[in-house]
């Protein structure tokens, strides 16, 4: 999920790495480390922290290779300590690689190895893939890579060296990108064209399953079978600056179109949906305490807070067990009632929420079982918890947090159902539950080509300096996390409620001057939402509606319209909430505000 940089050239290899790892920092990491061949020696330093920690640790040690490999992590699989940090070396020391990504089989192939006397220093899926090419070398590099991988269920950039072959280098992907920079005798292998286009704009696009091997005179392209593959060098046009945010202005945005992927990847290995099963490998061991327990906590803080509330409604709906949602802050100050058979669910983002954290050790401390749903692997709470779900979408850098809520979302989508499955709900549901949780992707990216329908609407309401935001059922947390996007970025008031509230007081403020936001999709709830609109319409009010695609009659109520797939209703919110991130985004853009690091916030809030 971070970075990689490989290079083989007549150039001094260790500052061009380092320079290349730098080129990727904007992606956040947590640990980074680098190989070199001299000599006849594979020289590996490693560290936790910054790549100018890196720079310091090595100094001069490694002048004079032409050729080597880096890496910055961005843990999925074990803390981020050096031990965890990349390169990994296979049994005889000799091989050396780094990886980007997630080998999902990784617990099978180790056992593999186990069988053949290999153990494993780290706790890393990587360490197993370095063990298992190093384990079929037989004097090619590149044969070993392409048996190795041909095992793999997973995603995958990887860059490997062997001290036998110290001319070439072996780079193969699947799911996580990798670019081959061809310039005068030399090449650059990265995970982006941000390490690669200071050096040369010539660049080849790996795809996947494509292993590259590169040599100080060439390179070929071949595939897992070891068929030839031709490959077109391309020129890229973009500057650097442009390269870091994908071609976006700003981290949220990027990271609001990156949600397909992200969920993608938060799903892979775990949702079954043909076996009708949920596999959560961080929850095996507490999985029998799981299932017996008779009440939830969902805590968390912002966004996370807004995830727990529609948790709350997942985990009651489809596995019937009852829940309850609390503000983190408030959870340890209130005297709560926790026993030995609660579970309390600690989300967040960073992991080290000061609030999350404090509520996850008051429940820990009065007998809970406390699980950790978290995006930072090694993070605090991921420690302090018993167990724990990573959410896997990647990093997080803008400060509004997007991906990272669908990503609790689909996370706890996933716990319900693993939950459900083992107490009432039937095979078949699951199965269809599951199918249904595989195509949001699909469904996001659909809502997501309403970008250009809400920067119009935005434009159209910079004046107004206060929205509401309206939503009933699973859609009322939508409607909270809709005004709390627009607060944050925008600094415009914005006020989510349930929509039948709005007439016990707001409802006050609605005049011409008032956006107010519906989400008024096809649910059990549709008609009473209609009743809503027609409310904040005999005010004046100006209404934009979230709705499904072919409902006609909500055009005719609403001055705006947002359509979006029709999911089934549990799933819902993971699409809805897309145009009002969008909307936001819009809305922040114009006004000139700083969004990917608002006003007074921080990306993570680590005091009380
Ligand atoms: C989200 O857009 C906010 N920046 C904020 O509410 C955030 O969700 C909250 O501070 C919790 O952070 P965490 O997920 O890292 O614990
Ligand atoms: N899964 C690997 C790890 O946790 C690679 C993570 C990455 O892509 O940086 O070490």
């Amino acid at each position: 999920m971070c970075g990689i940089v490989a290079y083989i050239g007549h150039r001094d290899a260790a500052p061009i790495l380092t320079e290349g790892l730098k080129r990727l920092e904007y992606r956040g990491y947590d640990s980074a480390g680098i190989a070199v061949i001299r000599g006849g020696e594979l020289l590996i330093r490693r560290c936790v922290g910054r790549i100018s920690a890196l720079e310091e640790k090595i100094g001069n040690e490694l002048t004079g290779a032409t050729i080597g490999m880096a890496h910055t992590r961005w843990a999925t699989h074990g803390a981020p300590t050096e031990v965890n940090a990349h390169p990994h070396c296979d049994a005889s020391g000799r091989l050396a690689l780094v990886h980007n990504g997630i080998i999902e089989n990784y617990r099978v192939l180790r056992t593999f190895l186990k069988q053949h006397d290999i153990t494993m220093d780290s706790e890393t899926d990587t360490e197993v893939l370095a063990k298992l090419v190093g384990h079929f070398y037989d004097g090619s590099l590149e044969n070993a890579v392409r048996r190795a991988l041909r095992e793999v269920r997973g995603t995958f950039g990887i860059a490997v060296l062997h001290l036998d072959e110290p001319d070439v280098v072996v780079a193969a992907r699947r799911g996580s990108p990798l670019i081959l920079g061809v310039g005068q005798e030399e090449y650059i292998i990265a995970s982006d064209a941000a390490a690669i286009i200071q050096h040369t704009p010539q660049v080849i696009y790996l795809s996947d399953n494509e292993v590259v091997t590169v040599t100080r005179e060439g390179f070929r392209t071949t595939n897992l079978e070891a068929m030839p593959v031709t490959k077109e060098v391309e020129e890229v046009e973009f500057t650097l600056e442009q390269l870091e945010l994908g071609g976006h202005e700003h981290f949220m945005s990027k990271e609001i179109f990156e949600q397909p992927e992200a969920l993608r990847t938060c799903m892979r290995g775990r949702v079954e949906a043909q076996e009708g099963r949920v596999v959560l490998g961080g929850l095996t061991s507490v999985a029998r305490e799981l299932v017996r327990c008779d009440r939830v906590i969902l805590t968390g803080c912002g966004t996370a807070w807004h995830a727990c509330l529609i948790g709350e409604y997942l985990i009651e709906e489809i596995a019937r067990i009852p829940c309850e949602v609390e503000y983190a802050s408030e959870f340890r100050y209130r005297n709560p009632l926790v026993h030995d058979r609660t579970v309390l669910l600690a989300l967040s983002q960073s992991g080290e929420t000061a609030d999350t954290l404090a509520a996850l050790r008051e429940a820990k401390e009065r007998g809970a079982l406390a699980l950790g749903i978290v995006n930072a692997v090694g993070s605090t709470i991921a420690r302090e918890s018993d167990a724990g779900v990573y959410l896997h979408v990647g990093p997080e850098i803008g400060v509004a947090s997007t991906k990272a809520f669908v990503g609790q979302v689909t996370v706890l989508s996933m716990i319900a159902a693993f939950l459900g499955r083992r107490r009432h709900m039937s095979h078949a549901a699951c199965q269809e539950y599951l199918a249904d949780l595989g195509r949001v992707p699909d469904a996001i990216e659909r809502a997501l080509k309403l970008s250009a329908q809400t920067r119009q609407i935005a434009a159209r309401f910079v004046e107004a300096n206060n929205w509401l935001y309206l939503g009933r059922g699973l859609q009322y947390p939508i409607a909270l996390e809709g005004a709390l996007k627009l607060k944050e970025i925008s600094y415009v008031h914005a006020e989510g409620l349930p929509a039948a509230e709005m007439k016990h007081g707001p409802i006050a403020l609605i005049n011409a001057d008032m956006p107010v936001v519906v989400i008024a999709v096809r649910d059990h709830l549709y008609e009473k939402v209609i009743s809503n609109i027609e409310e904040v319409r005999s005010r004046g009010g100006h209404v934009i509606a979230v709705a499904t695609e072919g409902d006609e009659q909500i055009g005719q109520l609403a001055e705006d319209v947002l359509y979006v797939p029709d999911v089934p209703g549990p799933l819902q919110p993971l699409v809805t909430v897309v145009p009002l991130q969008l909307l936001a985004y819009h809305a922040a853009v114009p006004r000139g505000c700083d969004v990917d690091k608002p006003r007074n916030l921080a990306k993570s809030v680590t005091v009380e």
